[in-house]
């Protein structure tokens, strides 16, 4: 599908956006291997969760889905069954590192794959933590998928991160549940905890003491009611709309503010944006808020270090609305970005020069002069969701129309971002 965007004159809304994409496959991985049932509400439909669900259901779990209401049916940490078939990701990242770390130390054997860009995303890093710990666990594809995992006894380690990763370090918290012993990660640059604080609502023993994590061995997990905030990685895209845009107020509520997913927010209101959070509450150990935003002139900042993490994959946005800025924006740190669902430096750096950005490409990041007034063009999403809804927010406030080819990959994390974008007219 191709979609055209055209500019916009202002904003005025109050909305929500769909449920995080972090939490809704944990929820179903972790509720999965609890004893009892996992009632989920405000899941993510989005196609990278549906695959979780289509990889559990193979693994002998029951499980409902009822729009944005999900059960599942847990069967306990030892009550997963061999799949009949190979296990399928689609283009979940998050997918197979987790449960690459899940089913390491099971009884039975599996395979694991999933599509093209899938294919292309490094899994050495899960494959060497794991194997330490004993599990046995190959590519036949050179460190990519397709992956073949047999089931082994596993030992805990201690396992320093050498790049931070949540999928890394929640893949080998989960082989931790069924390893002898306890098991230690240890970050440098604090990743998103949500497999940390939703395991030990179900009952697991994980302690975070200033960047060392210890997992101790618990006997069972215990299905509770997850009820899943709006995803701040979805809310960041109106986020840049309200910046960006004249005379525009935006509210999104029910927000996950999690401290280690604000890195927009932090690298915004460091560029002089008014955005403000009220009535922030807790849901299921994950605090959350109603996020307000208003048309603001942004100055230029350097972005690198320990920030990078808590927006890794909001920076696709964040050089749209620096594009905006005044002065010159220097992301460093973030070569991390050349292994997600695309080369997200090249590929934003590529559709962006279509409508007319000069933005200068780095080893680790990216150069962005402020004050560049953008002109609509025909681009292409890669078939990166973050990319196309980045294109689509750098539409709004360009000379002319913008077409994104290949628009519909947005269905990865928030289906319905064209019709809550039109809503916003
Ligand atoms: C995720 C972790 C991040 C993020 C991805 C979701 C998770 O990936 O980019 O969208 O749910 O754990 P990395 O672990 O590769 O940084």
């Amino acid at each position: 599908m191709n979609k055209t965007i055209k500019p916009i004159k202002s904003i005025n809304a109050v909305m929500t956006v769909p449920g995080d994409k972090s939490v809704s496959h944990r929820a179903v991985m972790f509720g999965s291997i609890a004893n009892g049932d996992t009632e989920i509400t405000g899941f993510l439909t989005g196609d990278d969760c549906m695959s979780t669900i289509s990889c559990f259901k193979k693994l002998g779990i029951d499980i409902e889905v009822n729009g944005e209401k999900v059960v599942v049916h847990g069967k306990g940490l030892h009550g997963l069954k061999a799949p009949k078939e190979l296990l399928d990701v689609g283009n979940s990242g998050t997918t197979i590192r987790l449960i690459s770390g899940l089913l390491a130390g099971q009884d039975f054997n599996c395979r694991l794959n999933g599509d093209a860009s899938i294919q292309k995303r490094p899994m050495n890093r899960v494959i060497k933590p794991l194997s330490q710990m004993g599990a046995n666990i190959k590519s036949t594809n050179d460190g990519y998928a397709p992956l073949e995992i047999t089931g082994s006894k596993l030992n805990g380690i201690e396992y320093k991160m050498p790049v931070a990763s949540a999928q890394v370090k929640s893949s080998i918290l989960l082989a931790s549940l069924y390893a002898d012993g306890e098991t230690v990660v240890i970050e440098d640059a604090p990743s998103r905890d949500h497999t940390e604080i939703m395991l030990n609502y179900f009952g697991a023993d994980i302690r975070n003491d200033n960047g060392r994590i210890t997992s101790k061995p618990v006997k069972e997990l215990y299905a509770k009611p997850v009820a899943v905030p709006a995803d701040i990685s979805s809310a960041a895209f109106f986020i840049a709309a309200g910046l960006l845009t004249p005379n525009s107020e935006i509210t999104i509520t029910n927000v996950g503010i999690n401290k280690t997913r604000t890195g927009i927010l932090d690298a915004f209101l460091q560029m002089g944006a008014d955005i403000k959070i009220k009535n922030e509450r807790l849901a299921g150990g994950e605090p959350v808020g109603d996020i307000v935003v208003k048309t603001s002139k942004l100055k230029a900042i350097t972005l690198g270090g320990e920030i990078i993490p808590r927006m890794i994959d909001e920076l696709p946005v964040f050089a749209v609305a620096a594009l905006a800025a005044e002065g010159t924006t220097v992301i460093k740190d973030a070569q991390e970005l050349k292994v997600k669902e695309s080369n997200r430096i090249a590929t934003m750096i590529e559709e962006l020069g279509k409508m007319g950005a000069d933005i200068e490409e780095t080893e680790d990041g990216m150069i962005i002069k402020g004050g560049q007034k953008l002109h609509g063009a025909v681009t292409y999403s890669h078939l990166d969701h973050r990319v196309a809804m980045s294109i689509a927010i750098a539409a709004l406030n360009a000379d002319g129309e913008t077409t994104i080819t290949d628009a519909d990959c947005v269905g990865i994390s928030f289906p319905d971002f064209y019709e809550r974008l039109e809503n916003c007219r």
